[in-house]
């Protein structure tokens, strides 16, 4: 590849791309234009590193598998860092370093990383090109693969740098830490497995990422920027940067509504925004699968952007029965990383199909067959997919002006004491259960599956600030003293749960498509109809206010689902207030005083 004739005259641009190329000491300089060509090109180039391998061209058109090192296959919690000038800002939800300290250790390793290696100069916007509530980013990185990926994840290319003009962006850096000298040679997927950093300079809006390539350590437009940073510019400015997906619900007859919702990581996004409503004549359109970017327009409603416009998502478990619009998503122009191969060169991963292939390569490049004792495909093995291909996709995704929101959920794992929805019972009450979110940690980071933890908005790894301050910022955004919305416009809030198990460990919800009931129930709750009861965490259906029609759910089951036991939510209180204490006084007193309330009402 040629070093190529600067596309901008943009000189701060100019300059900051020179002053780390000195640092970086590439051998050459390339700067993306996002058309097809470059992307074929790119391709071409990975396929000769054996980074990619090029599927069946029957099967799965201009479509590619990656495999990555088994020491790179997540994101990296322990390894991101939030350096804020005072340690308090960070808050107890991050790991901190002190920036000046931070910028020094990885400025030694940034020295001379991407020697023998190309650098390519990604400009990006988060948003449709010219959205008021899109932004800006340029990404320096060594990594083909991820050039690649962020043109099918964002909007990448001369659109943005034409959209970024003479003005600013946010200034990212990314070397897999892999660079080619003393007779090294390439490898399929560079990266420096042990000594990994995921920084973040909320102050001064720098990302520098030194040492993976995986995901969302390495894609710095998406969980870096799209999420650390931008919340801790929404909070300045006044918005929401979230870990929400966003879909159009319209029911029969009816007037479309949209709803955003707040589950973790590998905890059903990408199924919600793509779901095939069990109920007839309901339709579900997917405007965003991950992240949500929500400014109240001039009207007081909140209009919420997906800034992103691929999907990243999780393949184990992906199906025609589970989630049949992603399955079609998948039919071309994609990467698949870390799922299995199969003898005709297509790919295969868990559940894909109800009997597995007589014989696949497995993630890890060895032969597998179903006698096999691990995993063919990672457990957080991903497909990279453009939105556009999505057969759900709602018309109007790429609206500038976003679409206004009338409800958001927040949802996480939880095999016990969680009903399957709770209503707010109004605006703080709503941020309050947002605050006591917990939910069983998954695949999608490093570390134990399985472990039960506090996860507040779905945003524990992604809150680019001090949680506690993160709670106040939403609960202002409710204040109509602080010149906020009406409560009339706000959206109403809403706690739900797909994954309350019964004694044998089953799932006593059906969840995937059958979740359409629960959007029946809140969209007839926006509606003032629908019956609750009163409890002690909020307003719960009565059993049959929610459309169980069809379904092979007893009426013991049904009451399970929506159960609050006191016995068990004073358990639960016990460990919310050990949640609570390490925010110390920074937790706003309006939360402290509804924990209060819940006791009492508990004990009541
Ligand atoms: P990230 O991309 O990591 O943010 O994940 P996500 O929130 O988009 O999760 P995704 O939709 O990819 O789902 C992750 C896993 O949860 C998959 O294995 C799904 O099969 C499973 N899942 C999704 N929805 C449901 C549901 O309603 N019920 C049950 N039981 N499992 C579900
Ligand atoms: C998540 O973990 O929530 C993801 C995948 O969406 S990653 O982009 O790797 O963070
Ligand atoms: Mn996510």
């Amino acid at each position: 590849m040629t070093t190529i004739v600067e596309p901008t005259t943009n000189t701060r641009l100019l300059a900051w791309v020179s002053e780390w190329a000195e640092i970086f000491q590439p051998n050459d300089i390339y700067w993306c234009d996002g058309s097809a060509e470059e992307y074929d090109r790119l391709a071409g180039l990975l396929v000769e590193t054996g980074t990619f391998t090029k599927l069946n061209e029957a099967k799965r058109p201009n479509s590619y598998l990656a495999l990555s090192d088994p020491a790179d296959t997540a994101r990296v919690e322990e390894r991101t860092f939030i350096c804020s000038t005072d340690e308090a800002d960070a808050g107890p939800n991050n790991n901190w370093r002190e920036p000046t300290a931070m910028k020094a250790e990885l400025l030694e390793l940034f020295t001379g990383s991407m020697r023998g290696r190309t650098m390519y100069v990604v400009p990006f916007s988060m948003g449709p090109l010219g959205s008021p509530i899109a932004h800006i980013g340029v990404q320096l990185t060594d990594s083909a693969y991820v050039a690649a990926s962020m043109r099918t994840m964002t909007r990448m290319g001369a659109g943005a740098l034409n959209a970024l003009g003479d003005g600013d962006w946010v200034p990212c850096l990314h070397s897999v830490g892999y660079p080619l000298v003393d007779g090294r040679t390439e490898v399929p997927w560079p990266c420096d497995g042990d000594n990994k950093f995921i920084s973040h300079f909320p102050e001064t809006k720098e990302i520098w990422s030194y040492g993976s390539g995986y995901g969302g350590n390495a894609l710095l437009g998406k969980k870096c920027f799209a999420l650390r940073i931008a919340s801790t510019m929404a909070r300045r400015d006044g918005w929401l940067a979230e870990h929400m997906l966003i879909i159009g619900v319209t029911p029969p007859k009816g007037e479309k509504r949209y709803i955003a919702a707040a589950f973790p990581s590998a905890c059903g996004k990408t199924n919600m925004a793509m779901m095939i409503p069990s109920l007839p004549g309901w339709k579900v359109e997917t405007i965003g699968d991950d992240i949500a970017w929500m400014k109240f327009g001039p009207d007081g409603e909140l209009r919420a952007i997906n800034p992103e416009a691929g999907f990243f998502g999780v393949a184990p478990g992906t199906s025609d029965q589970t989630n049949p619009n992603a399955m079609e998503t998948l039919s071309g122009n994609c990467v698949f990383t870390n799922v299995a191969k199969t003898e005709d060169g297509d790919v295969w991963w868990e559940d894909m199909t109800p009997d597995a292939p007589a014989r696949l390569t497995d993630w890890r490049g060895e032969t597998w067959t179903p006698e096999s004792d691990t995993p063919a495909s990672h457990p957080n093995a991903r497909f990279t997919a453009p939105v556009d291909q999505c057969p759900s996709v709602a018309p109007e995704w790429e609206d500038p002006a976003g679409v206004p929101i009338s409800a958001i959920l927040f949802g996480g794992r939880r095999a016990t004491n969680v009903p399957l929805v709770t209503e707010a019972k109004d605006w703080n009450h709503g941020v309050f259960l947002g605050s006591i979110m917990s939910s069983e940690k998954t695949a999608a980071a490093a570390g134990t599956v399985g472990d039960v933890r506090f996860d507040p908005f779905a945003m524990l790894p992604f809150c680019g600030y001090n949680m506690a301050d993160y709670f106040q910022h939403w609960l202002n955004l409710g204040d109509s003293s602080n010149g906020a919305a009406s409560a009339a416009k706000l959206p109403k809030l809403f706690w739900v749960n797909w994954f309350r198990r019964d004694e044998d460990g089953s799932f006593m919800w059906p969840g995937f498509g059958e979740n359409a009931r629960i959007l029946k129930y809140v969209l007839e709750r926006l509606a003032g109809n629908g019956d609750v009861i009163e409890t002690a965490i909020g307003n719960i259906p009565t059993a049959d206010s929610i459309d169980i029609g069809g379904l092979d759910l007893d009426d013991e089951t049904m009451n399970k689902l929506l159960a609050v036991d006191s016995e068990s939510w004073q358990q639960e209180v016990a460990l919310i207030r050990e949640h609570f204490a390490t925010f110390g006084d920074r937790l706003p007193a309006s939360l402290a005083q509804q924990l209060d309330q819940l006791e009492q009402q508990l004990v009541a």
